[in-house]
């Protein structure tokens, strides 16, 4: 059977404890001979502070924790599920999928679980295929998630990336729904560009070949994300017949507060509108959207009823955005 809509009923982020303030860093990195300072992080970035799992804490632990507040919040036992879809770019194994592992935690067992892998676009993939799942009646509760541990693949030796992302994981429970609800979803990748951002190292006859250690052009990465994030945010407000003017929040990646002030001015938003969590979190890759969503929940920014535009973007290149009613 066909379902009209998916909702999300429920949501719940995790943060390790660790927590790291510009200053923080700066000391640290100083201590190695690296050269930065708060002054050019804040201002290139408007990130002042991030989080960083110890060691042991792996990308589905704290999938795990997200993932009980979101099913808390949505009144849904994890025996319920019958999809879970991990973003993640910091899997705990090279197989099996970090879902399958957090079905194992959660204790459950039979519906599908598996991961994506569209780096910071992550969970905008993950929410979009559960949507169509849901929608095409495969599904009828899902727990979709982003959680990545970016500390263990950082070059602290490179100030130009080690200073910009952090640990975290978010999670929502999306369920079948008469009443909207997902109301337009839109995904891209543009393959020529995987160069610009991304981890190369792979496992090769019981060795690793090539840099296990991410590698971003941040300028290149910087004025695609511009382009094709104004483009994607009217390519889904189209598609669900809506306008700028009926966005209530706009939740996009938190990789650099420049990139969603530039995003905001395009659609004519004041950044009133903007849900910013870069700032405490630093860009957690697939969680930063999932981690920022239930943050202004929380807070009682985001109440029931509001249209919410979700957006992200990177490597692969790859980017997209829903829009959705909560
Ligand atoms: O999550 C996926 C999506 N990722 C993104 O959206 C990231 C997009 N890119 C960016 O956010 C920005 O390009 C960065 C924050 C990465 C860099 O900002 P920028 O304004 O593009 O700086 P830049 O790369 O042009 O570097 C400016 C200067 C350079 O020095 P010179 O050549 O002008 O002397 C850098 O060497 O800043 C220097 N620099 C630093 N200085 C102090 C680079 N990193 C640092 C640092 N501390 N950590």
């Amino acid at each position: 059977m066909m379902n009209k809509y998916a909702r999300i009923t429920g949501t719940g982020s995790y943060l390790p404890p660790r927590r790291l303030t510009n200053a923080d860093l700066v000391s640290q990195l100083a201590a190695q001979g690296i050269e930065t300072s708060d002054e050019w992080i804040v201002e290139r970035t408007g990130i002042r502070a991030r989080h960083f799992a110890d060691a042991g804490m792996t990308s589905s632990d704290m999938a795990l924790e997200a993932a009980q507040k979101a099913l808390q919040a949505a009144g849904v036992d994890a025996a319920e599920i019958d999809l879970i879809i991990v973003g993640t770019s910091t899997p705990d194994m090279v197989f099996p999928s970090t879902a399958t592992i957090l079905q194992g935690k959660l204790g459950t067992r039979g519906g599908a679980a598996f991961d994506v892998q569209a780096v910071c676009s992550g969970f905008i993939y993950a929410l979009t295929i559960a949507d169509a799942l849901i929608k095409a009646g495969s599904a009828s509760k899902a727990l979709v998630i982003g959680s990545e541990v970016f500390s263990r693949i950082l070059d602290f030796k490179d100030r130009t990336t080690c200073v910009l992302f952090g640990d975290g994981a978010g999670a929502v429970v999306l369920e079948a729904s008469a009443e909207p609800g997902i109301l337009a979803t839109d995904i891209h990748a543009d393959g020529k560009y995987t160069d610009i951002l991304c981890v190369p190292g792979h496992v090769n006859g019981g060795q690793i070949l090539g840099l296990p250690l991410l590698r971003m052009d941040g300028q290149a990465v910087f004025k695609l994300a511009v382009g094709v994030l104004d483009e994607t945010a009217r390519t889904v407000l189209a598609k669900a017949g809506k306008t700028e003017a009926d966005i209530d929040w706009l939740i996009p990646h938190q990789a650099n507060i420049r990139i969603m002030q530039s995003t905001a001015r395009k659609l004519k938003l004041p950044m009133d509108k903007v849900v910013i969590t870069v700032d405490q979190h630093g860009n957690t890759s697939a969680a930063s959207i999932p981690l920022a969503l239930d943050a202004a929940v929380r807070s009682g920014q985001v109440k029931p009823g509001h249209t919410l535009l979700l957006e992200g973007v990177g490597g692969g290149f790859t980017w997209g955005s829903v829009l959705l009613k909560m």
